[in-house]
């Protein structure tokens, strides 16, 4: 029997239906079910051989799922509804007990809480690879400066260790983003019922335990209603994606025969329809863009959750497709990060004829000056005023006489062009996190002590 005598509109079906990308929850689904079916045989709420055929369905219906034999039905509106009619097809009658003390709510919570806590495990284990290539291609490039830059303009020479190190401390960062994802998914939201709690005297502790949650959701409202966990996951992976965006934006450019940097091995690249002499590193274009969709999935998540009355409503039903895309975003521009960083080849003589360039030099000087008593902001000024009279002049910095310094001050010497002859720059930057061989090597420690 049914309440409605009328069948659904086609077109609402087309909307209504999650099974075209909830099928990715069966797994879960089905763990969710064994849990669930255990405990109630355990509470005697139902019997002992009853939840024996439920374990036996489910096994059916697991291996189904595996082998892709499951027979998917053009009625299924979602995976939950799905698995009950196999495991009703299978079983019989008492498959219709499965359903007892538990409502698609707390399911799909569940489910959804599942999913992403594996998910936030796969992107962690994915990042620390990440992390080890960087490193190890850090390690081979200890001591090869490059210049650093502000604004896209050579600001101060570092050593590409240093560089390359700045992204093991984003996705450091980015690690202590996703286990604080899986924090937020450690409470079973299963036994909440519609909304309510339920009738029956379950045991949510004991599912908890079996489902590796740390604890149950304290109040039933929240437990069904809640998907911040979701919205943390996509927060975590918008903020890596942007982080892996800049990576492949270096990448593009450091590729570049302005450049002339880095070249992306073979593997990592793409030719030309037209042009046979182009190699262009299509990878790394694609790191940039995907950044932003993954971004905008987290907006379109608050969209459909900010306003909504609790406790479930339809509108939660579209938290999947934005998690989904985004997991597989994430997973996908992660390794192939990883796959490009561990075939980049790196030119050592373009990249120190960039670093060489004086005029990065020029805040050294300043610092010549400061040494000598001067207050920074004045010796700012009088190198400020040096760099005019060079550029004017089309000379470098080390090309202006004793005499024409002496017209800026009194405190420049000899030890001027010291400063300017380049090999000090970087190892004088020895302070704590600095790019001197000393501090990348420290670095380097921490960052290998953090895998
Ligand atoms: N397919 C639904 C979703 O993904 C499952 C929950 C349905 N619950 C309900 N009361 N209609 O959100």
């Amino acid at each position: 029997m049914s309440r409605f005598s009328e069948p659904q509109h086609p077109v609402f079906r087309q909307l209504n239906a999650s099974i075209g990308f909830d099928w990715r929850l069966g797994p879960y689904d089905v763990s969710l079910s064994r849990a669930h079916a255990a405990m109630l045989a355990q509470q005697g709420i139902i019997g002992t051989e009853d939840g024996e055929a439920l374990q036996r369905a489910l096994d059916l219906v697991e291996q189904e799922l595996q082998d892709g034999t499951f027979p998917f039905e053009p009625d299924d509106e979602d995976v939950h509804m799905a698995i009950e009619r196999r495991v009703i097809e299978l079983a019989g009658p008492v498959g219709g007990k499965l359903h007892t003390a538990r409502s698609r709510n707390d399911q799909v919570a569940t489910d959804m809480a599942l999913f992403t806590r594996a998910h936030a495990q796969a992107a962690a284990d994915a990042i620390r690879t990440l992390m080890r290539a960087l490193i190890e291609v850090a390690e081979r490039h200890l001591d090869w400066p490059m210049p650093g830059y502000t604004h896209l303009q050579r600001a101060q020479p570092v050593y590409l260790s240093h560089h390359l190190l700045a992204y093991v401390w984003m996705l450091a960062r980015d690690l202590e983003r996703f286990a604080a994802v899986e924090a937020a998914t450690a409470r079973l939201p299963l036994g909440a019922g519609a909304l309510a709690g339920v009738n029956f005297d379950t045991d949510r502790r004991r599912v908890a335990r079996e489902l590796g949650f740390g604890g149950v959701a304290e109040n039933s409202i929240d437990a069904v209603s809640n998907r911040d966990f979701v919205l943390d996951y996509l927060a975590a992976a918008a903020t890596c994606g942007t982080h892996l965006s800049r990576l492949g934006a270096e990448i593009v450019l450091w590729s570049s025969s302005e450049f002339g940097f880095a070249e992306v091995s073979d593997a990592w690249a793409s030719g030309s329809s037209i042009m046979p002499q182009k190699k262009t590193p299509d990878a790394a274009e694609l790191l940039r863009a995907k950044a932003p969709r993954i971004a905008g999935h987290l907006v379109a998540l608050h969209g459909v959750m900010h306003a909504l009355p609790l406790t479930y409503n339809k509108d939660m039903q579209e938290d999947k497709e934005h998690l989904f895309d985004a997991v597989d975003t994430l997973e996908l521009c992660l390794a192939a990060a990883t796959g490009m960083i561990e075939g980049i080849a790196f030119d050592r003589e373009r990249l120190a004829a960039a670093a060489s360039d004086e005029f990065p030099a020029a805040t050294d000087v300043a610092d010549l000056l400061v040494r000598r008593g001067m207050p920074f902001r004045e010796s700012h000024g009088v190198i400020a005023g040096l760099v005019k009279r060079a550029v004017d002049s089309g000379r470098t910095l080390s090309q202006l006489t004793r005499e024409e310094l002496a017209e800026h001050s009194a405190l420049l010497d000899d030890e001027y062009y010291t400063v300017l002859n380049g090999t000090t720059w970087l190892e004088s930057k020895d302070s704590e996190g600095g790019t001197s061989q000393r501090r990348v090597r420290e670095q380097l420690e921490r960052a290998r002590a953090l895998l």
